[in-house]
């Protein structure tokens, strides 16, 4: 990844631990090709991402976040985690729109566990989509020595 000749979009992924970080895990294993903009955090469930961990995300650099999880309506592990996921996300998506921010930075997605490809294909859509935004509005211009 360089940003020598242009814009390279950094992505904070937040996967849930039972099913998108297994699909991620898929992708790896069965050598799938995707951008490596995407930094992973996993986590227990979608659930679990408090909408401050976005905001910190952007605040520490990112361009764009994707958050996955297990796929609607039953798959989530703790059952309803998933829903609480896509309520919160559809506010921060509203509140970030609010300050300037495309909503398109926020991204949720359902991925099972067997959906190594889909992961892929969503990192390099997303990859694709943040770096005709441009770069985030609170980025930082890095300092170089
Ligand atoms: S365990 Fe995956 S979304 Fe809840």
């Amino acid at each position: 990844m360089t940003e020598k000749n242009g814009f390279e979009p950094r992505i904070i992924g937040f996967l849930c631990n039972w099913c998108s970080y297994a699909g991620a895990d898929l992708a790896g294993v069965s050598r799938i090709q995707y951008p490596p903009n995407i930094r992973i955090i996993r986590v227990m469930c979608s659930g679990r991402i408090d909408p401050v961990f976005i905001l910190e995300a952007f605040k520490d650099g990112a361009d764009g976040v994707l958050i996955g999880g297990c796929h609607l309506p039953s798959d989530c592990h703790y059952i309803s985690g998933n829903f609480k996921a896509l309520r919160r996300i559809s506010l921060i998506r509203k509140v970030l729109s609010e300050f300037g921010f495309e909503p398109e930075r926020v991204r949720l997605e359902w991925i099972s566990a067997s959906e190594g490809d889909k992961f892929a294909a969503v990192v390099r859509d997303m990859t694709e989509q943040i770096r005709k935004l441009g770069p985030s509005p609170v980025r930082m211009p890095e300092v170089r020595a």
